[in-house]
């Protein structure tokens, strides 16, 4: 029988709540993907290292987290190459994940990823973490929409959104969940850099392969 995995993915950070998160995660023995934006990676390399020993992965979330399908190619490439230096600087590899802000891509941030040896990921569970979101009311979006191959979309940057893992974790494992990073979703298929991944069980519904 296959496992039933889910990909939990924290953007924005790493912030204030991060190191909390990361308590969490290590205590529950789950593996998470983080989407960090390069000026607060810039800011706390050592959450970076962090990540990276307990088991977690790092994706590219931008510099500075513009809407990059309005930008030129000249700035989308920039933007990811500037956050890239500082991830490799921090642990000594170079992410191959990148989550656009907003989810926002076009042909350019697919050319731009492609060229980069960048896959794209999106989400297909979204938890509506915003600011002020309530724990509680956050758990219960991630736990009822959560299937399996769901990518999850969360911010370590919010508090409410950390506060409610504790929540997320125990009642997904009860329904025999297993916590993965995305790539994992995907196993031996692997990614390609520049195709849009949403989901580990409906990959290429929407998507050509390009
Ligand atoms: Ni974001």
């Amino acid at each position: 029988k296959r496992t039933k995995c889910v990909a939990l993915t924290f953007d924005d950070g790493p912030g204030p709540y991060t190191g909390r998160l990361l308590d969490l995660l290590a205590d529950a023995k789950a593996r998470a993907t983080f989407f960090t934006v390069g000026t607060s990676a810039a800011a706390q390399p050592g959450l970076l290292r962090r990540m990276s020993a307990e088991g977690h992965l790092i994706g590219n979330h931008s510099w500075s987290h513009r809407d990059l399908s309005k930008q030129p190619t000249s700035r989308i490439a920039d933007s990811f190459e500037r956050t890239k230096d500082i991830v490799r600087a921090a642990i000594g590899q170079e992410p191959t994940l990148a989550r656009p802000p907003y989810g926002a891509v076009d042909e350019d941030v697919r050319d731009v990823a492609r060229e980069m040896g960048l896959a794209l990921v999106g989400w297909d569970v979204n938890t509506r973490d915003q600011p002020g979101a309530k724990a509680s009311e956050i758990a219960k979006r991630a736990v009822e929409k959560a299937h399996p191959g769901a990518i999850i979309l969360l911010h370590d940057i919010n508090r409410g959104s950390v506060d409610a893992v504790p929540d997320i974790l125990k009642e997904l494992r009860g329904k025999g969940y297993t916590f993965v990073t995305v790539p994992e979703l995907y196993g031996s298929a692997g990614m390609r850099a520049g195709r849009l991944y949403e989901s580990g069980s409906l990959q290429s519904r929407k998507q050509p392969l390009t």
